[in-house]
């Protein structure tokens, strides 16, 4: 029986740069404030999640040689799709000339692992080719006079081509969860701008990534010392470290983008893992736990064994 394996993988940032220096003509905040408090350097602005997912779809299609025409299904995890409906995937599945089902999937800032995991899933029932994207522009939603949530937000998409043909499962264990009944601390009305109790939404991500990880984990059979790199939600640097430090996993496994992307949602694993995958930190073999957080408060973990590409 074949397995579903990642062939071909690609970002996409919107041009306009906003720096921390930037940030600080428009609200009263500094440069040190930010990075001390978040990690974050700077961000991407102004994008759309139909045109980022685009560009990133297109380009990992053509890594993986897989012809759009040929796509089987697209799933598209995002909170800030272009309009209420259409859902963003089917323009996107226009732009792009394929001929499939196609969907958006919410789980805020988990949704790239949920997205992941259900690929995976469709895969083992027989799907060939399927196109996932994580994509959000949140800049669009964040309200630029309000400092404590303005500094933290960027734009961005991923997108991962998952084929079946690996000899072995490549998803080794998963773990996804939510818990409703704090969606109040992080949550966004139609037409409104981002709410967030960043203390409470703090407390909770370190103890959710803890949680989701060491489950997906004891699912796959694993131990932490098995896993070469950890892909984290690129939220805040502070979250990162103490939920790695909990799990017992060295900063230094991270990737990390946040830096110069800001938390951007659905988009950011994808865009760490991508960026770890083109400096060649995943060896054949190499065990990759994904985990992630967001408004929900959802929580999403996967480990995968990297299966790579063949030439
Ligand atoms: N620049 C300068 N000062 C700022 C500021 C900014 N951008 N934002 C807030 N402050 C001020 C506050 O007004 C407060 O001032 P006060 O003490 O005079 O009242 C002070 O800094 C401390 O604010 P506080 O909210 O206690 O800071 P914090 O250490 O909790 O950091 C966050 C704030 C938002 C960075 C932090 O809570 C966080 O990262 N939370 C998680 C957010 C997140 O990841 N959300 C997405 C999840 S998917």
């Amino acid at each position: 029986m074949a397995h579903g394996r990642i062939t071909g993988w690609a970002t996409h940032l919107p041009e306009r740069r906003l720096t921390n220096h930037d940030l600080a003509e428009m609200v009263e905040t500094t440069d040190e404030w930010i990075r001390e408090r978040s990690g974050i350097g700077a961000r991407h602005v102004d994008g759309k999640v139909t045109e980022m997912s685009t560009a990133a779809g297109r380009d990992a299609l053509a890594m993986a040689g897989v012809d759009p025409a040929d796509v089987d299904l697209l799933l598209l995890a995002t909170c800030t799709s272009d309009q209420q409906f259409p859902a963003s995937a089917s323009v996107v599945q226009d732009n792009l000339g394929m001929s499939c089902g196609a969907i958006d999937m919410n789980a805020a800032c988990s949704g790239f692992v949920y997205g992941l995991v259900t690929a995976m899933q469709f895969s083992a029932g027989g799907v060939d080719r399927i196109l996932l994207i994580g994509s959000d522009a949140l800049s669009g939603i964040t309200d630029w006079t309000d400092r404590g949530t303005c500094v933290l937000f960027g734009d961005g998409a991923g997108a991962v081509v998952i084929e079946r043909s690996a000899d072995t499962p490549t998803l080794l264990g998963w773990d996804l969860m939510s818990d409703g009944s704090a969606a109040g601390i992080l949550s966004c009305e139609h037409g409104g701008k981002i709410f967030m109790n960043g203390k409470e939404v703090f407390r909770r991500a370190v103890l959710a990534v803890e949680k989701a990880g060491r489950n997906a984990l004891k699912r796959a059979g694993m131990n932490i010392d098995d896993i070469a790199l950890v892909v984290p939600h690129q939220a805040n640097i502070r979250i990162i470290d103490a939920a790695l430090k909990r799990l017992d996993i060295p900063l230094e496994k991270a990737a990390m983008v946040l830096e110069r992307t800001g938390n951007t949602s659905a988009a950011s694993i994808p865009l760490a893992l991508v960026d770890a995958l083109n400096n060649d930190r995943v060896a054949p073999g190499d065990l990759v736990l994904m985990v992630g957080f967001g408004a929900g408060m959802s929580s999403a973990a996967a480990v995968i064994r990297w299966d790579p590409p063949r030439a």
